[in-house]
Parts: structure tokens; sequence; C-alpha cells
């Protein structure tokens, strides 16, 4: 009798156990996604599309993991890193589509989307939204410390923003803008492998360079979609 009123209780323990490990992912998820559609917002108005955002988050995974940090901090930097210009939601439109021609001033305007991300994710004592914080704030800051916005040098710049530098410029180089045609996979780890050291901390460049099949991997993935979708296939 005792035996099965345990086993009972075992049963209900296990049960509940499973619901709630099942709500929380689903509270995890949506925090999630809701994170990434924000960041989203701040890509449209730049007239990008989602897929850099993807990218930028599956280049920062790779590097984090090769350099060896702990589980906790890749998951802040994956889910972190798709909001790095989220500061450009601030930025006038004048200025924000302008993309040529800037003046000095409108260029200084437009390199505060830095302090103005940074500034949407003060205070917070999430460890998710601290991890943003750094992400936006540094990730122009160059290794050689002719970066922006605070000229931080070498290990003094955080390291989730030594590391999105890294994948934010590759995707740029390998991704098309009105102003330029995009970069060849190969032609682009080249300008990453000459800026070691300069723009770039050497040892993120070692391990991007160590995870360099799995990084074209996600490069081809996403441009097979971008094509599928500017054929008019969706
Ligand atoms: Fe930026
Ligand atoms: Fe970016």
């Amino acid at each position: 009798m005792i035996k099965s009123r345990d086993f009972e209780y075992e049963a209900r323990t296990h049960k509940t156990y499973h619901e709630l490990k099942k709500a929380y992912q689903e509270v995890k998820d949506s925090y999630a996604e809701m994170i990434f559609r924000f960041a989203l917002t701040a890509e449209y108005r730049d007239g990008m599309t989602g897929t850099h955002l993807v990218r930028i988050a599956d280049y920062s995974t790779e590097i984090g993991q090769e350099l060896g940090l702990p589980g906790k901090d890749i998951e802040n930097l994956r889910y972190a890193s798709p909001m790095h210009d989220i500061g450009k939601l601030i930025i006038p439109d004048a200025i924000l589509k302008k993309k040529i021609g800037l003046t000095l001033k409108e260029r200084d305007v437009m390199k505060k989307h830095t302090t103005l991300g940074a500034d949407i994710f003060k205070g917070s004592r999430s460890p998710l939204l601290k991890t943003a914080k750094i992400i936006s704030l540094t990730h122009h800051e160059r290794y050689d410390g002719t970066g922006y916005l605070q000229g931080l040098k070498g290990k003094d710049i955080p390291l989730f923003g030594r590391i999105v530098a890294v994948a934010d410029v590759f995707d740029a180089l390998t991704s098309k803008r009105p102003y330029k045609e995009a970069s060849g996979f190969e032609e682009a780890v080249e300008v990453v492998k000459s800026e070691s050291g300069k723009q770039f901390d050497p040892d993120v460049v070692k391990a991007f360079l160590k995870r360099k099949e799995k990084i074209k991997r996600i490069w081809q993935a996403t441009k097979d979609i971008e094509l599928f979708v500017a054929e008019g296939n969706i």
C-alpha cells in the first residue's frame, strides 16, 4: 500500500517536473523570439533582411565555441549578437537611409548607434541583456585602438565585442549593398586574415579560421535562401 502511494507520488512529481520544464522552454523560446524580432525592426529600417542577423548569431556562436567559452556565455552571445545594431532604431531616417556621402557630422551621429543601443539595455539585470549592451557598445572597436566609440584597444575591448566585430565585418563583406557587390567567401576570409592584429583580435581570427568550413556552410545556407527569395519563390 505504502509502496503504491510512493509510486503515485513519484509519478506525479515526475509529470509536474516535465510540465514545468516544457513551460520554461516555451517562455525561453518566446523570449528569444521576441528579442530576435526586436532586432529585426532595426534591420528592416536599415533596409536589411533577417538573414544578416541569423548569420551573425551563427558565426559568433562558432567563434565563441572554438574559443572555449562556457555554455551560458555562448547562449548569451547567440541571442544578444543580433541586437548589435539596435541603436539604429534611434538614428534619424535622413542619416540612416543616406548610406553614401555622409558628412563628418552625420557620420558622428551614425556612430552613436553604439551608445544609443547600449542605453536601451542600461540598468538591466538580465545576463542576456547585459551581453547585448556590451556588444552594442563595442562591436565597432578595433583591436589596434582606432575604432569607435571609445577607442578601446586590444583585450580592453570586451571579448563579446571582439567576436561580433569579426562576424559583422565578415558578413558585411559577403553581402551585397546598394553601393557594393558582395565579396566571395575566400576573398572575405582573406580580408579577415589580413586584419588580424589590426582591426581584429588575432585569437578571434584564429578561432574564425579554425571554424572556416562550418562558417562556409552557414554562409552557403543563407545565401541559398536569399537567392530563393530574390528569384521570387516566396
Ligand atoms: Fe554597428
Ligand atoms: Fe550588422
